[in-house]
């Protein structure tokens, strides 16, 4: 849509907590913009995978960390949104089972893992430079220098609720009261955690997205995006 505007080299980053619809709008916004898209969750996830397949304490982030420079993450950037490949094996959604989420924050608290995951961002960003990336750190840690950083965030009843509306879609019935706890613990420990912590990242653009449609978020952002490029000369 307004691809031929952009210029050659743009990175955004959307960091926010889980349930501020990140994913679907970093997605929806790439595909506006005419960029690429990377779901850096998916990395830690597919870091989570290769604990489980190798039978790795996940807890041992030094003997992790060498296992995930060892094999190959990769994505397949010719597919929409791109897959993610282990040692050429598309593994997106094997990446979404129950076992993955169940250990992926505790390999994301891992700081040698992070160091690892952080640096393969970058040289994904040097392959890929027209490109939206989404996580906890993107703006904070990874491209603090990124053109346009945006941080979501939403009220954690609303966040919960559509985690519930998801869930129902699926056929699982869960109590909204639990997982307001769940979202809520879960925020503490990716706000508190010592590496790459959940922070908004200075200067960041804040959308507050509790009483927005996707539609809107993204919309927000291609007028937010559109303006910084005008300004800054580059279209
Ligand atoms: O967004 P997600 O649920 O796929 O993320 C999976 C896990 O990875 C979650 O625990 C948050 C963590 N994560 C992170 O620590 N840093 C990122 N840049 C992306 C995700």
């Amino acid at each position: 849509m307004h691809d031929d505007v952009m210029p050659s080299e743009l990175v955004i980053t959307i960091d926010g907590p889980a349930g501020t619809g990140k994913s679907t709008v970093a997605y929806r916004l790439a595909q506006c913009l005419g960029l690429e898209y990377l779901d850096t969750g998916s990395m830690y996830r597919a870091a989570a995978l290769i604990a489980i397949r190798h039978q790795l304490d996940p807890a041992d982030g030094g003997v992790l960390a060498t296992a995930v420079a060892k094999e190959a993450i990769r994505f397949d950037w010719s597919a929409s949104p791109p897959s993610i490949l282990l040692d050429g094996e598309n593994v997106s959604e094997r990446l979404r089972e129950m076992d993955v989420s169940a250990m992926v924050s505790e390999v994301a608290r891992q700081p040698a893992v992070r160091v690892v995951l952080v640096e393969q961002q970058r040289s994904i960003a040097a392959e890929h430079p027209r490109l939206v990336t989404e996580g906890r750190d993107q703006g904070s840690v990874v491209f603090p220098d990124a053109k346009v950083r945006f941080f979501l965030h939403a009220d954690p009843a609303v966040r919960a609720q559509r985690r519930v509306d998801q869930l129902a879609a699926k056929g699982s019935d869960v109590d909204l009261e639990v997982v307001i706890a769940d979202i809520e613990q879960r925020d503490h420990l990716d706000s508190t955690r010592s590496d790459g912590p959940l922070i908004r990242p200075q200067g960041a653009i804040d959308l507050d997205t509790s009483n927005m449609s996707i539609d809107e978020v993204v919309d927000a952002m291609v007028t937010r995006v559109t303006r910084a490029v005008a300004d800054s000369g580059d279209a």
